[in-house]
């Protein structure tokens, strides 16, 4: 097993991960929990509800699962309001631990529902697709989208920990695995150029789901983030670099429909057209604009933006973002890979790179 440990102002915890670690969970819920609250969605109660129902029985603590609708479209307040009529119906007290069986979407509704309950019960991450253990388990961002914004209602709050069992991944879909990887090579660009390449080397055997580099890349993402999210849990400075591509993977989402592309499919794509302004701003190589779009492609994520109405519908929805100050749209680039600088960029370099990158 390796266990990467995490430390904020917020909550200092472990993200454990090792095959067959789901069978383990019992022993993470503390003894002076009242009751545990399951949270999951259909698709992966079939799979995996049962198995996880009866590891949580060992606890001996009355067990209430709830079961949200799946899908990104499902991340809002309304379904933010089934929990909260499970819990309360169930008269739950402020002891209970809520545990997140799913992937990004599951995790970051859970998280606020634990973060708002009462003002705030414990929880457990139990992510369950390659996204949710690389990135969204990690670090305590939970929030719902609003018609608005992606993720715009929301808090950090810190899980009690990370349980990643990596064989839950033999299951996922091809679609969801690209995903994942779309912000397992995010953390090559913006930290670690040898990262990066050990990626673009090993992106075959990724993709066939080898066991070993499997774990590897999970382990190194999980170590990124961790790294990250204890120097700045908040985002006050930091943090942001992890927004690498997702400016723009937020206007595709949000533009589109929640839900139409996945959330990685937006990343991949945005870290092409983030490489493309890196080039245009700060002199990002075009061999390296180039590695990016060939391993953006190689891991199965598109490498061209929907046209989205045009430019200025795509700076509409580029406003929305929560990087946006005063009306200026920041974007996390890249004067070489493992580097990144934040930074407003001219409207007309944006639409330039707008309009090279859709089809
Ligand atoms: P998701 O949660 O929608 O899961 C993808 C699909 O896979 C779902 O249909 C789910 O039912 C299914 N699934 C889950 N586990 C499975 C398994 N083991 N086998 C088969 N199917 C399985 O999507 P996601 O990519 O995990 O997460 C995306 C969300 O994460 C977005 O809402 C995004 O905003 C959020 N996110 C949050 C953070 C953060 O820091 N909090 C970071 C990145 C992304
Ligand atoms: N996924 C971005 C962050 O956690 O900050």
């Amino acid at each position: 097993m390796h266990t990467v440990d995490v430390a904020t102002p917020g909550g200092q915890y472990p993200i454990r991960i090792a095959p067959g670690r789901l069978e383990s969970l019992a022993q993470t819920i503390p003894s002076d929990a009242s009751s545990i609250v399951l949270i999951t969605n259909p698709a992966i109660q079939s799979l995996m509800g049962e198995r996880v129902t009866q590891v949580l029985a060992q606890t001996g603590k009355r067990l209430v699962p709830v079961l949200l609708p799946d899908g990104e479209a499902y991340k809002t307040l309304d379904t933010l309001n089934l929990i909260f009529d499970a819990m309360l119906g169930a008269q739950l007290d402020r002891r209970t631990v809520i545990v997140a069986l799913g992937g990004g979407v599951i995790g970051d509704m859970a998280g606020f529902a634990a973060a708002v309950y009462q003002r705030g019960v414990r929880f457990v991450q139990v992510p369950t697709t390659l996204l949710s253990q690389v990135d969204s388990s990690v670090g305590g961002k939970t929030a719902v989208n609003h018609p608005l914004g992606k993720n715009m209602i929301g808090a950090f709050y810190q899980p009690l920990a990370v349980e990643i069992d990596t064989t839950v991944l033999n299951t996922l879909p091809d679609r969801e695995m690209s995903a994942g990887l779309a912000e397992v090579i995010k953390y090559g660009l913006i930290l670690d150029p040898e990262f990066f390449e050990w990626c673009e080397k090993n992106v075959a055997g990724l993709r066939a789901r080898d066991p070993e580099l499997l774990a590897t890349a999970i382990r190194r993402s999980c170590e990124f983030k961790a790294w990250v999210v204890s120097k700045d849990e908040r985002e006050t400075g930091l943090r942001a670099i992890l927004n690498l591509g997702h400016t723009f993977g937020h206007a595709i989402e949000a533009g589109l429909g929640y839900g139409e592309w996945l959330h990685g499919e937006a990343v991949g794509c945005g870290l092409v057209m983030a490489a493309d302004l890196s080039a245009e701003l700060f002199g990002f190589s075009q061999t390296d604009v180039q590695r990016v779009r060939a391993l953006v492609r190689a891991i199965g994520c598109p490498i061209l933006g929907p046209r989205l109405g045009g430019v200025d519908h795509w700076m509409q929805l580029m406003r929305g973002d929560k990087k946006t100050e005063a009306g200026e749209i920041n974007f996390i680039l890249m004067p070489k890979i493992g580097e990144t600088i934040r930074r407003a960029a001219p409207a007309e370099l944006v639409a330039q790179v707008i309009l090279r990158n859709t089809a």
